[in-house]
C-alpha cells in the first residue's frame, strides 16, 4: 500500500519539506523508499546509467523498463516517471497516449514532463483525464540543443526571471501537482515558490523550495563531475574503486577465493590440488 499520494504531496505547500531522490533500479528503490516521499525515475538515467551525452537519446521503452523496476521496489514513496524527449511535445493526445503506456506498464502514479507555458495545455489535458503531472521549469535538460548548455539561470541579472515565473504560474494553473525548479538563483526560486499554489521541488534552486531532489548517483559520490548544487553524502565511487582494486589483487595472488568461499565434496577433507 502506497502511503504517499498525489493530494497529500500537493497539500505540503509551505509545510514539511518534500524529500525526493531519483531511482532507476529495484534495489535502490528499496533502500531509498523508507526515507523519501517521492522517487523520481528521471531521464537523467541516460547519462547516469547509459553513458549518453544528454537526455535526448532516452526512449519511452527505457523509461518504462526502469520505471517498472522502481515501482517493484517502492512501497511507501510515490513513484513519478519522466516522459522522455519526443514522447509528449507534439500534442496533448500524443502525451496522453504515451503517459497511459507509462502508467499501465509500470504501475507508477504520475509522470513528469519539461516545459512551462508551452506545456500548459498538455498538463491540463492529462490531469483532467486522470494522469497526475509533475512539471519542470527553469533549466530544461531536454532543451540543451536550444539553450547550448546547463548554466544556472537568473544569476547574472533579473533578465528572464519573468518568463520563468510565468512558466511556473502556467503549470500551476494547468493542474500540475508539483513542479521541479532546476538551477535558478535563490531570489528567483523565492519568487517562483511564492507565486504559485503547488509545492516547488528544487534542484540547484536554494532552500526556499517546498522540497528538494538530487540525482542519486551524484549524492552518493558515484559521478565523476558534479555541479555546484550537489552535496555528496557518500563517496561510493571511491569505495567501489577500492573494492575492485582489492578483488583484482586477491584474484591475481590466488588469495581469493579462500577455503571459506569454496564448495567441497562432503566428507572429503583432503586439501585441494593434491591427488
Ligand atoms: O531526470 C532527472 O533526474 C530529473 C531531476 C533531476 C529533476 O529531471
Ligand atoms: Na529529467
Amino acid at each position: 500500500t502506497k502511503t504517499v499520494t498525489v493530494p497529500r504531496l500537493r497539500a505540503r505547500k509551505g509545510a514539511e519539506p518534500i524529500v525526493c531522490l531519483t531511482a532507476y533500479t529495484t534495489p535502490m528503490a528499496k533502500m531509498l523508499d523508507p526515507h523519501a516521499d517521492l522517487l523520481l525515475v528521471g531521464d537523467s538515467l541516460g547519462m547516469v546509467l547509459y553513458g549518453l551525452p544528454s537526455t535526448i537519446g532516452v526512449t519511452l521503452d527505457i523509461m518504462i523498463a526502469h520505471g517498472a523496476a522502481v515501482v517493484r521496489g517502492a512501497h511507501k514513496a510515490l513513484v513519478v516517471i519522466d516522459m522522455p524527449f519526443g514522447s509528449y511535445e507534439e500534442s496533448p493526445e500524443q502525451a496522453f497516449r504515451n503517459a497511459v503506456r507509462v502508467l499501465r506498464e509500470t504501475g507508477a502514479a504520475a509522470v513528469k514532463l519539461e516545459g512551462g507555458q508551452v506545456m500548459a495545455e498538455t498538463i491540463s489535458y492529462l490531469t483532467r483525464r486522470g494522469i497526475p503531472v509533475m512539471a519542470h521549469v527553469g533549466l530544461l535538460p531536454q532543451s540543451v540543443n536550444v539553450s547550448g548548455g546547463y548554466a544556472a539561470l537568473g544569476t547574472a541579472s533579473t533578465e528572464g526571471w519573468d518568463r520563468i515565473v510565468e512558466d511556473a504560474v502556467a503549470v500551476d494553473k494547468a493542474g500540475a501537482f508539483l513542479v521541479v525548479v532546476e538551477a535558478v538563483s535563490e531570489p528567483l526560486a523565492v519568487r517562483i515558490t511564492d507565486s504559485i499554489s503547488i509545492p516547488t521541488i528544487g534542484i540547484g534552486a536554494s532552500a526556499h523550495c517546498d522540497g528538494q531532489v538530487l540525482v542519486i548517483d551524484d549524492m552518493l559520490g558515484m559521478s565523476a563531475r558534479t555541479p555546484k548544487f550537489v552535496k555528496r553524502y557518500a563517496e561510493l565511487g571511491h569505495a567501489i574503486d577500492e573494492a575492485a582494486a582489492r578483488y583484482a589483487a586477491e584474484v591475481r595472488s590466488r588469495q581469493f577465493p579462500s577455503e571459506e568461499y569454496t564448495y567441497k565434496l562432503k566428507g572429503d577433507n583432503r586439501p585441494a590440488g593434491g591427488s
